[in-house]
């Protein structure tokens, strides 16, 4: 089984890019294979023009495609999810994340939008069909202290949340597989988006 992490960051040192590496390690001890890709590492006039021709999105919107289940963060801009993410979901076939499961993930500024992954990007994702829009995970900037040397430090509350919902995703990919127990080979690398 495999998954997709997704950043949806136009930041390159971003608390929410912390936040899904540091899910993908716990999914790594679950002993799950997963693949990463950041939105915007994709050709930014590609993707504005939608541009399914160009060789870059043509390999992020396969790497969805092969994916077994999807885990999306976001940060919160404007009371939503981010504008760069939106453009690449919309790339997506109408079925994009059919049979899918889908983790989503969010980080804000303040407790003020934490259901803003609820009212704005879990419909989006029902629209594409996600077979299971696993419980949301929401941490604001507070919560999320990155330690020089030592990493992401996790306020305990959010920790909690991130260990269930990786183990509802962990569950949900056992299930589905229908091999309970099987261990597979970890591998985080980055999709290759260009030749
Ligand atoms: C353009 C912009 C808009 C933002 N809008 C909101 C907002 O509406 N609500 C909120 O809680 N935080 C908001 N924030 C704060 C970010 O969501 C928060 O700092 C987040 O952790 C940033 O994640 P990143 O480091 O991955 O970019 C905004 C930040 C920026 C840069």
């Amino acid at each position: 089984m495999s998954i997709l992490l997704i950043g949806g960051s136009p930041a390159a040192t971003s608390s929410t890019g912390r936040l899904l590496d540091h899910v993908g390690e716990k999914l790594a001890l679950h002993g799950h294979r997963y693949s990463k890709l950041q939105v915007r590492d994709l050709p930014p006039q590609a993707l504005l023009h939608a541009d399914t021709s160009d060789l870059a999105i043509k390999r992020a919107l396969a790497a969805v495609a092969a994916a077994d289940a999807v885990v999306i963060a976001t940060p919160v801009y404007k009371a939503s999810f981010t504008g760069i993410l939106k453009a690449f979901l919309d790339l997506l076939p109408q079925d994009g994340l059919a049979g899918k499961l889908v983790l989503p993930l969010a980080t804000g500024g303040s407790q003020s939008h934490m259901l803003a992954l609820d009212y704005a990007l879990r419909p989006v994702l029902h629209a594409l069909d996600a077979r299971h829009v696993l419980t949301s995970v929401y941490a604001t900037s507070q919560q999320l202290v990155w330690v020089e040397g030592s990493g992401l430090a996790l306020d305990q509350a959010i920790s909690w949340r991130v260990q269930a919902g990786v183990e509802a995703l962990a569950a949900g990919l056992n299930a589905l597989s229908g091999r309970i127990g099987d261990s597979y080979v970890v591998q985080a690398e980055p999709v290759r988006l260009a030749s």
